[in-house]
């Protein structure tokens, strides 16, 4: 597995005032936006293209467009709904699939609630857009999942990643056949007893949506 953290200053900037417990619902939604549109230029660095013919207006030449098959977006709900718009944003031309993943507050363990996937994802490259890498077992999770459907390059875009997340995440994948990269605005201190990142944002949903019980 790789791990790009992006060191970046608005990253960080915008991060700082995300990460800010006085920082409402509306501003958190155009920051968490805004934030997963530059983590976004990151994660699709390697993003396929293919040759492409065109004539501008002084000649022919050849660039790129996306190759197919298009490149699939994929966000865990809840809180990866509010990454969507700043990941299309950059790849408008990708399809979105949903996961719908929850994690059990006692055991931390994640189950799968829904689902709306093409049953076969082969030669896909999948984004996934979960904002909290904290555990690491919705994630690992979700990579079982597109695997299995034959994703055979994916991508975790995560706003925050807990060390131990990352390491648990590592152990998951270990043998599992696809390459995965995690790309992250930054790596925190720990967990707590919770399973909540420290310093962290708090809960991604909630600040995104309001809580819901
Ligand atoms: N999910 C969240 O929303 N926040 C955390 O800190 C950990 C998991």
């Amino acid at each position: 597995m790789r791990l790009h953290v992006v060191d970046h200053p608005l990253v960080s900037h915008k991060l700082t005032v995300l990460r800010d417990e006085r920082t409402d619902s509306p501003t958190f939604r155009r920051l968490t936006d805004e934030l997963v549109t530059l983590l976004a230029y990151e994660a699709t660095r390697e993003v396929r293209v293919e040759a492409h013919d065109i004539v501008t207006p002084v000649g022919p030449t050849t660039g790129v467009r996306l190759a197919s098959p298009k490149p699939m977006v994929v966000p865990i709900l809840r809180a990866g709904l509010g990454m969507l718009d700043g990941m299309m944003r950059l790849l408008p031309t990708a399809e979105v699939g949903f996961l719908g993943m929850v994690r059990n507050e006692e055991t931390l363990a994640a189950s799968t609630y829904a689902e709306r996937l093409p049953e076969d994802l082969s030669g896909r490259q999948c984004y996934v857009l979960d904002p909290m890498l904290a555990t690491g077992g919705t994630l690992a999770a979700a990579i079982r999942f597109l695997h299995q459907r034959g994703a055979d390059d994916i991508t975790a875009i995560c706003l925050l990643a807990a060390p131990e997340g990352v390491a648990n995440l590592e152990r998951h994948l270990e043998g599992l056949e696809v390459p995965v990269t995690v790309v992250t605005a930054a790596m925190d201190e720990k967990l707590n007893d919770k399973g909540y990142i420290v310093p962290g944002l708090g809960d991604a949903g909630d600040r995104l949506y309001g809580v819901a019980h």
